[in-house]
């Protein structure tokens, strides 16, 4: 994708997206509601009309290229199967509508059914399916296709937890086995984390990120990457960083191993859940209150206040702490990440300065 842009009247819904696909790849679009996702991959699957920019296979440009000459198999966000059409039919759609002997229809059709699990439900039409099966069958319809490269949107989004941890599982299995590519659209980030090769987060029409899942949770490129990814998401806080290298907020002392002669200036300061640690007061980095400690089963989250600011803290269970009492709290240098407070971009800090990272 080249430059590509879609304006509906004067908003830009997908604006300047340069995004190279991979052969094999499994590339997840994140962000949240109406960011754009679904108008770029119905772009990419030729449904819809760039305002701007070029969509290039192998070199080829095939911007102006109807979809069922792209090779590409689509699973909408809707199910948009034929409801006059039974299961079976509707699975086996494309093949018939590329002549493919019966028998040999019947057999893909079977295949298919069996990995998504739909084979008692064959002859049923669409309107006695339920919303997950009906998914699934929208899936099968795109896998008896073997195409080129696999376009889905939210294909999941209609399961319950206990089918969607399942069929993730059997998409990220197909991927490997088929090599296929694939370009998947979510706004899920447990779906992006887990499936993804590499993550491309969207913004308001714009690539905010692109990196394999552990670059972008490890080290968010802006603040708006930072809360997007992570449960609960990373605490921020603006802090002044200091000439001695220690960012400063209230009730927050944080060394950023930094040594002397740093340029003093606003930070925002970010840490994740998981990377706080509880201490004594007398070495904490951060003192405050706990407000109320959620518990997730295996783990525990401790809402502090310290400051104004409201910071999470995730860990085994149980954490030790009850709502009320006085909290001591500490970060690893390591495990901190710094923002400039205007522009929400990332700072790269090095032991000898800190600076833009642009
Ligand atoms: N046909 C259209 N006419 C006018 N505006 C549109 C049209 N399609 C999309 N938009 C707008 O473009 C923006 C992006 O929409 P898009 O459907 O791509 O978002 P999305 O990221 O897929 O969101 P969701 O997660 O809710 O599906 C939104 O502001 C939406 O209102
Ligand atoms: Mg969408």
């Amino acid at each position: 994708m080249q430059g590509l842009t879609r304006r509906f009247g004067a908003v830009a819904a997908v604006d300047d997206v340069w995004l190279d696909v991979a052969d094999g790849e499994f590339l997840v679009l994140l962000g949240p509601s109406g960011c754009g996702k679904s108008t770029l991959l119905r772009m990419i699957a030729g449904l819809l009309e760039p305002s701007g920019g070029r969509v290039l296979l192998d070199e080829e440009d095939i911007t102006h290229v109807p979809p069922q000459r792209r090779d590409l198999a689509m699973v909408f966000q809707g199910y948009a199967l034929y409801p006059h059409l039974s299961v079976a039919r509707n699975i086996g759609f494309p093949l018939r509508a590329r002549g493919r002997p019966k028998v040999e229809i019947r057999a893909e059709v079977a295949k298919v059914a069996e990995m998504l699990g739909l084979t008692g439900l064959l002859d049923r039409k669409p309107r006695e399916l339920s919303g997950g099966q009906r998914q699934r069958v929208a899936l099968g319809r795109a896998l008896v296709r073997e195409p080129g490269a696999f376009l889905m949107d939210e294909p999941l989004s209609n399961l319950d937890a206990t089918l969607r941890a399942t069929t993730r599982a059997e998409i990220v299995a197909l991927h490997r086995s088929l090599a296929a590519t694939v370009v998947y659209v979510t706004h899920d980030q447990v779906e992006a984390m887990t499936m993804a090769t590499r993550i491309v987060l969207l913004n308001e029409g714009r690539v905010e990120q692109a990196g394999s899942p552990a670059e972008v949770y490890d080290a968010p490129a802006s603040v708006f990457v930072a809360r997007f990814l992570g449960s609960p998401p990373m605490n921020l806080v603006d802090t002044v960083l200091n000439g001695d290298g220690v960012a400063r907020g209230d009730d927050l002392e944080l060394p950023l191993g930094l040594g002397e002669g740093v340029p003093e200036r606003p930070v925002t300061l970010g840490f994740r859940p998981e990377h706080l640690t509880i201490v004594p007061n007398e070495r904490a980095g951060l003192r405050g209150v706990v407000i109320a400690v959620e518990n997730l089963g295996g783990e525990e989250i401790a809402h502090c206040e310290v400051g104004a600011a409201r910071i999470c803290v995730r860990g085994p269970r149980p954490l030790g702490l009850v709502a009320g009492e006085r909290v001591g709290l500490s970060a690893r240098p390591e495990h901190l990440h710094l923002f400039d407070p205007d522009s929400g971009r990332r700072l790269a800090w090095r032991p000898a300065a800190v600076t833009t990272n642009a």
